[in-house]
């Protein structure tokens, strides 16, 4: 069998997992949740989540992955042959499949509105909610810019582990960073900022409900990539003498850094635009900010050019950095099942691509056809992926870690054979066999409406 590639260095590691976790929910979903439910507390309460579920469940997958050094179906398969839990490795490929589907949609949005920026076109927007609705709703240019990111994706992918996703992360990743630092600068500078300071960073416990609890896991599930098989991926080309755990607790509170310094670019922005409110919804970055940028920037529009541009820059480059995540995830069964990885790449990429057409289609021409319960494909997508199978994803693998795998394996995969030291072992096997699957399960039962009387 030909060798498998894996990843070269140990920063190459961490930046293609953070890669991976950072996208279009950090820069688009996790302000979102932050200004609806009530900013400092939530992010206070994301942080929580993020810390004691998040990089254990994290550091789970790494085990599963890097102890197979196989695709995430052929990973369960064989740490416990002839069972049950193969439905994750399914789970997961499938999952990543529906998600890469409609992710590419919105990533294609933020092409558009890249190109615009280029052109100057933004700050001359005059309407921004008819524009939004009017560019969702054609029929083909938001299929053309969905079928360009998912051409970049498939590009990166083809050229292998080492070559695309590896040299690719390194190259965007430290961008992704540069671009956020700038923007933060840029808009603590706006008149106002202090408005949306002040809300990111007094919490307000009056806000709190078990909704706030369940809203950040829900979004720490989504954002660190977990529970779909990216992850355990990833980690299958992880070389045996990386620390899972130094990874783990990295890519995490690279993740939530960026998050929060979203929190940074947007809030103190929509703060210093009096009209404008902070839980405008998923329309925040395309139809919010767009105000944003030419109202603050009235007096000097070449500052306002150059904050969309660099917006928009950087929506897209966290977006393809984990839409190479989601493909190399199916690309890799399909692979390692026979196919050579061009092949396997063509497929994943024109199947997502007719599924990514029925999503862009569903705002518009396909508006009305809801044949999924009463929603349309994108959110039907949207919904079946972030909020029913990710937690049932998440269960499985606490439950798979914590009750079936074996502890020996598993603190030889933690402590590389007994070369490192894992002092939180205990704490760890805790959270992953009693914490974790139980909060996971509210989070689902939430999400299913068990708890809401409303
Ligand atoms: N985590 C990415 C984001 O924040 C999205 C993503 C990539 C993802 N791969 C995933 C989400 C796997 C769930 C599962 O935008």
């Amino acid at each position: 069998m030909e060798k498998r590639n894996n990843f070269g260095s140990k920063l190459g590691i961490i930046l293609a997992a953070a890669g991976s976790a950072v996208g279009l929910g950090n820069v688009w979903r996790f302000p979102t949740e932050t200004g609806s439910h009530g900013g400092a507390a939530f992010i206070l309460i994301y942080v929580v989540c993020v810390i004691v579920l998040g990089i254990p469940v994290m550091l789970s997958e790494f085990v599963i992955g890097r102890s197979t050094h196989a695709n995430t179906i052929d990973a369960y398969r064989r740490l416990a042959p002839r069972s049950g839990w193969i439905v994750q490795g399914y789970l997961g490929v499938f999952a990543a499949f529906i998600i890469l589907s409609y992710y590419s949609v919105v990533a294609g949005w933020t092409m558009k509105y890249l190109t615009t920026a280029v052109v100057g076109g933004v700050s001359r927007i005059s309407d921004p909610a008819s524009y939004y609705t009017a560019f969702t709703s054609n029929a083909w240019w938001p299929i053309i810019f969905t079928a360009l990111v998912l051409l970049i994706t498939h590009i990166i992918v083809v050229r292998g582990v080492q070559n695309g996703i590896e040299r690719f992360s390194k190259l965007l990743m430290p961008l992704l960073f540069i671009i956020i630092t700038v923007l933060v600068v840029c808009s603590m500078m706006m008149p106002g900022a202090k408005e949306g300071l002040r809300f990111l960073l007094h919490p307000d416990f009056s806000k709190i409900t078990a909704d706030t609890l369940l809203s950040a896991l829900g979004q720490a599930f989504f954002s660190l990539s977990l529970a779909m098989g990216c992850l355990c991926t990833y980690a299958s080309y992880f070389r045996d003498d990386a620390n899972l755990t130094r990874t783990a607790v990295s890519v995490v509170s690279i993740d939530t850094l960026v998050a929060i310094m979203c929190g940074f670019i947007i809030f103190p922005a929509v703060f210093s635009v009096q009209e404008i409110t902070p839980d405008a919804g998923p329309g925040l970055v395309f139809i919010t900010l767009p105000s944003v940028f030419q109202m603050a920037f009235d007096g000097a529009p070449i500052l306002g050019y150059i904050f969309a541009l660099l917006f928009y820059l950087l929506l897209i480059v966290a977006a393809i950095t984990s839409t190479i995540s989601l493909h190399e995830t199916i690309t890799a069964f399909l692979h390692e099942r026979g196919l050579s990885r061009r092949a396997a790449a063509w497929i994943v990429t024109s199947s997502c691509l007719v599924l990514g057409i029925f999503c862009s289609l569903s705002f518009g021409p396909m508006k009305d056809f809801r044949p999924f319960f009463g929603l349309g494909f994108f959110d039907a997508f949207d919904f079946l992926s972030a909020k029913i199978i990710m937690p049932i994803g998440g269960i499985i693998i606490s439950l798979f870690a914590g009750w079936r795998l074996d502890k020996k394996l598993v603190r030889d995969q933690v402590t590389n054979g007994g070369k490192l030291r894992a002092p939180l072992f205990g704490l760890y096997r805790f959270i992953i066999r009693w914490v974790a699957p139980t909060l996971i399960t509210l989070v689902l039962l939430n999400e299913l409406g068990v708890f809401s009387h409303k």
